[in-house]
């Protein structure tokens, strides 16, 4: 089983406020959509709530929300207490990646428990005064590659590039 991680964040490492993203960046929500399109997306219940209704479930993708609340319950996902038990039931996947796709608390769960293999972070040139950040990791356990570059046009009001990192 792969896992992969992707992210979008601030010149601040911020990823979001008031429980919403904070840019409209059509090429980085290009490069999300066709990155787990077919996978399976991982995401925190914070996260699942800040999707507009029309867009979610995320089309195309498995949806898997992590919560503590063993009655919460949401329309063609599925429902994990813990991230062990995320891993243990995907173990025998070979074809799809396991895409973690936030928020914050689920990108730290993540990459503190060791179980991520790879990861796309985009690095938008702006500060947007977040109030939710990706989280500091040790850049000597990657490698690093530059695959997207994107510069301010008429329908990005600011630069990004778009790294990979293998582990
Ligand atoms: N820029 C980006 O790439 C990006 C991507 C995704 C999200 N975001 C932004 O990130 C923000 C949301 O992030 P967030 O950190 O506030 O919330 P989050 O990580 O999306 O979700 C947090 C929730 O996940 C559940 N949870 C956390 N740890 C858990 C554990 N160990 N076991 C079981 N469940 C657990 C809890 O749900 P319950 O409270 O239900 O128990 C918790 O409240 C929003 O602003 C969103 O727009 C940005």
């Amino acid at each position: 089983m792969n896992v992969a991680l992707i992210v979008a964040m601030d010149s601040e490492r911020g990823i979001g406020r008031n429980n919403d993203l904070m840019w409209h960046l059509p090429e980085d929500m290009k490069f999300f959509t066709n990155s787990t399109r077919g996978h399976i997306v991982v995401m925190g219940r914070k996260n699942y709530d800040s999707i507009p209704e029309k867009y979610r479930p995320l089309p195309g993708r498995e949806n898997v929300i992590l919560t503590r609340n063993k009655s919460f319950s949401a329309e063609n996902c599925k429902v994990f207490h813990d991230l062990q038990s995320i891993l243990d039931h995907y173990s025998a996947e070979t074809e799809r990646t396991l895409f973690i796709i936030g928020g914050g608390e689920i990108y730290r769960l993540a990459l503190e428990a060791g179980i991520v293999d790879e990861m796309y972070i985009t690095y938008i040139n702006k500060n947007y005064g977040a109030d939710t950040f990706f989280p500091e990791f040790d850049l000597n356990q990657w490698q690093v590659q530059t695959i997207k570059q994107q510069p301010i046009d008429e329908h990005h009001e600011a630069s990004f590039s778009v790294l990979h990192y293998t582990s």
